[in-house]
């Protein structure tokens, strides 16, 4: 495989193939969406809830973004590696975002950042296209705001909500983004979103007509993820149940002294021992 571009996402959507798009946190995580042929994978501040145990995206820092993007990094052979920037890492001044958005390409080695919210993050998005950083967008429910959202909504209901999801999908596009995220809202929205715009749509809760998905590692493989199965999020394994098993069996085992076994261990020479203890 060749290394996955922006470039590349662009033309996957002009020729109609599908984006598969799953986050990862850490090395392993990332190499095994390496194997499995993923084409993007996304360090995402849904790092917060499934890895860092918060209940929501709010505390994660720019620093813990820098530090697991890393991680994924040195996985991804042709993977395309997209940063979350964090609560509040890209709206203070211009000169902030551009040195924040640096840390997560510079220091985390991701070749992407993705930013949450509509024309109100346009200028930002606009400054790091300028200066050569990727922008992915994020529009629909943003789990940053969750506060000021009020809850895990469907996004888009209402014509005044649609929209203005649509003004600001096409206002990101215009500042420079190579794609956007759409997350939580009807599959009609995010259909029409779809064919207005030339950049690929992202899709996680918002139907079969997105360029592209994403859904979160723990949450698509049942890594002890706390949040309830939604109806967004399908379960493809069921990798904590084995880890526990594992877990249990391996505990068990030490207390009963059947691990380790004279294969798992290793003995001193004949000669070697009758000088030490006769
Ligand atoms: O943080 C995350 O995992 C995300 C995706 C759900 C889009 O932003
Ligand atoms: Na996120």
């Amino acid at each position: 495989r060749r290394p996955v571009t922006t470039a590349k996402l662009k033309k996957m959507k002009e020729e109609g193939t599908p984006i598969s798009i799953i986050t990862a946190y850490d090395y392993p995580s990332a190499r095994l969406a390496e194997e499995a042929g993923i084409d993007a994978i996304l360090v995402g501040d849904s790092l917060g809830n499934v890895v860092l145990g918060y209940d929501s995206t709010i505390p994660v820092t720019l620093d813990d973004m820098v530090y697991h993007s890393r991680a994924v990094a040195r996985a991804a052979q042709t993977a395309f590696v997209v940063t979350d920037l964090p609560f509040m890492t890209y709206h203070g001044s211009v000169d902030q975002t551009l040195r924040n958005a640096a840390r997560i390409m510079q220091e985390g080695c991701a070749k992407a950042v993705k930013m949450e919210g509509g024309t109100e993050i346009a200028a930002a998005v606009e400054a790091c296209t300028k200066a050569g950083i990727p922008v992915m967008a994020h529009i629909g429910l943003t789990p940053q705001s969750i506060h000021q959202i009020g809850g895990f909504k469907i996004q888009g209901k209402s014509t005044e909500q649609a929209k203005k999801l649509l003004e600001d999908a096409k206002a990101l596009e215009q500042a420079g983004a190579f794609a956007i995220v759409l997350e939580l809202m009807t599959d009609q929205l995010s259909e029409h979103i779809t064919a207005e715009l030339s950049i690929p749509t992202i899709g996680i809760g918002a139907g079969p007509h997105c360029d592209g998905q994403v859904l979160v590692f723990h949450d698509a493989l049942g890594y002890a993820s706390d949040i309830v199965p939604k109806r967004m999020v399908k379960e493809y394994a069921q990798v904590g149940n084995i880890i526990r098993e594992g877990l249990k069996q391996y505990a068990d085992e030490v207390k009963q002294r059947r691990f380790p076994l004279p294969e798992h261990s290793f003995q001193m020479e004949d000669q070697v021992a009758e000088f030490l203890y006769g």
